[in-house]
């Protein structure tokens, strides 16, 4: 009991005098708040404070002595930090933590507390110390900029919900647009068929032939866009696997082969349009070429970038037969001619891989200048 009594030498002691243990004199002049707590004592009161921790609470001395530190605390302090400094007491160790304590008039203050054992010699237990800082100010500068934080999340949150469903709206108005145009274009194939039933002489069926290929062309760059999450941009890859494998067998007998080697270009769908037509062009005259030549086992088709801005689609025979150039029809020609123009792209019309002859297309992948 000797021991646990020695606090007491401190609480006789007179700061301003200078007289007695020099430390106890310094903790009682201190303008940082503290205490002492008994844990010898039932519930760990509090056996001394110096004043600034008075000055502090708005607590009389005689008011805090005898009680456990607890009656600082109110209705909006956290429980959780209540329990990890219960927590501490009870393991004998030490903690720093903020908690929202209450003044005596009942304002709040938030609390820096930093509470520590003070042993023995021999580890044995003999009081709590405590320091009490009011860190309200930065404690309500945290907060205020959690609060604009949270505020500003919440801003971002709403704003990109809005735009989500916005951009949704755009793409579901796209899609119907889309597949009207199909629509419409798989009419205008149905007619191109009719009349071309009716047609009596070669040349006007071919033509009528060609037309609705363009046509179905055209119709299925509509298909896959209406199809595709991604309403602003077209898949050549995709249109190129998907209308090389059909026109391969709706004319193929025997079926046609077909080598692809295609990466994935995607282009501004604005002008899918004519790429679809260029592609789907070079696609038919590739495949027409095998089936006239009878020999050919199987036609290549490759898209590749070939800079951060242009493109090559190739189409090549297998270098069996004679080149794939001989099957353009002069018409072909100047049709495939008059898209480049438009894509502002640059036709290859005479290549060889090894044996292979091939027709190879330098497109742009994003929109040519307008007007160019
Ligand atoms: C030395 C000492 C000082 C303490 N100072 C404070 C304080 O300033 N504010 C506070 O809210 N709790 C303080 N506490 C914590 C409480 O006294 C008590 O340990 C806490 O509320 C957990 O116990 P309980 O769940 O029994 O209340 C202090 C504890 C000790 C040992």
């Amino acid at each position: 009991m000797e021991a646990r009594d020695a606090w007491k030498l401190t609480d006789r002691l007179q700061a301003p005098s200078g007289k007695g243990d020099p430390f106890a004199a310094a903790v009682r002049a201190t303008r940082m708040p503290m205490v002492v707590t008994d844990p010898g004592q039932p519930d760990n009161p509090i056996v001394f404070v110096n004043d600034a921790f008075l000055q502090l609470t708005g607590y009389e001395r005689h008011q805090v002595i005898g009680r456990n530190c607890r009656f600082l605390q109110g209705p909006d302090t956290d429980q959780a930090a209540v329990s990890a400094i219960r927590a501490a007491v009870e393991s004998k160790t030490d903690i720093a933590i903020d908690i929202l304590n209450y003044r005596r008039d009942g304002t709040p203050f938030w609390n820096a507390l930093y509470l520590s054992p003070v042993t023995d010699d021999d580890g044995e237990l003999l009081f709590f110390f405590a320091s009490q800082l009011d860190v309200t100010q930065r404690k309500r500068a945290e907060l205020d900029v959690i609060e604009e934080r949270d505020r500003v999340e919440a801003a971002v949150a709403e704003r990109t919900q809005e735009l989500e469903v916005a951009l949704q709206a755009r793409t579901d108005l796209l899609h119907e647009v889309d597949h009207r145009v199909k629509n419409n274009l798989q009419l205008i194939s149905a007619l191109v068929l009719i009349e071309r039933r009716k047609a009596t002489d070669a040349a006007t069926k071919a033509t009528l032939t060609t037309l609705r290929e363009r046509v179905e062309a055209l119709s299925a760059v509509h298909r896959l866009l209406y199809r595709n999450d991604n309403v602003v941009r077209f898949d050549v890859a995709g249109f190129i696997r998907e209308f090389a494998a059909e026109a391969a067998q709706a004319r193929g007998k025997p079926p046609v082969g077909l080598k692809l080697d295609l990466d994935s270009i995607s282009v501004a769908a604005a002008f899918a349009a004519p790429v679809a037509l260029m592609a789907s062009e070079l696609v038919r005259i590739a495949i027409t070429h095998a089936l006239a030549s009878g020999t050919e086992r199987y036609i290549s088709l490759s898209i590749k970038p070939t800079s951060d801005a242009l493109y090559r689609f190739c189409i090549a025979d297998d270098g069996t037969a004679e080149g794939i150039i001989t099957s353009i029809e002069p018409d072909q020609k100047s049709f495939i001619e008059l898209l480049a123009t438009q894509l502002h792209a640059k036709v290859h019309w005479n290549g060889y891989v090894g044996p292979s002859h091939s027709i190879c297309v330098d497109l742009p992948i994003d929109e040519p200048p307008r007007g160019g």
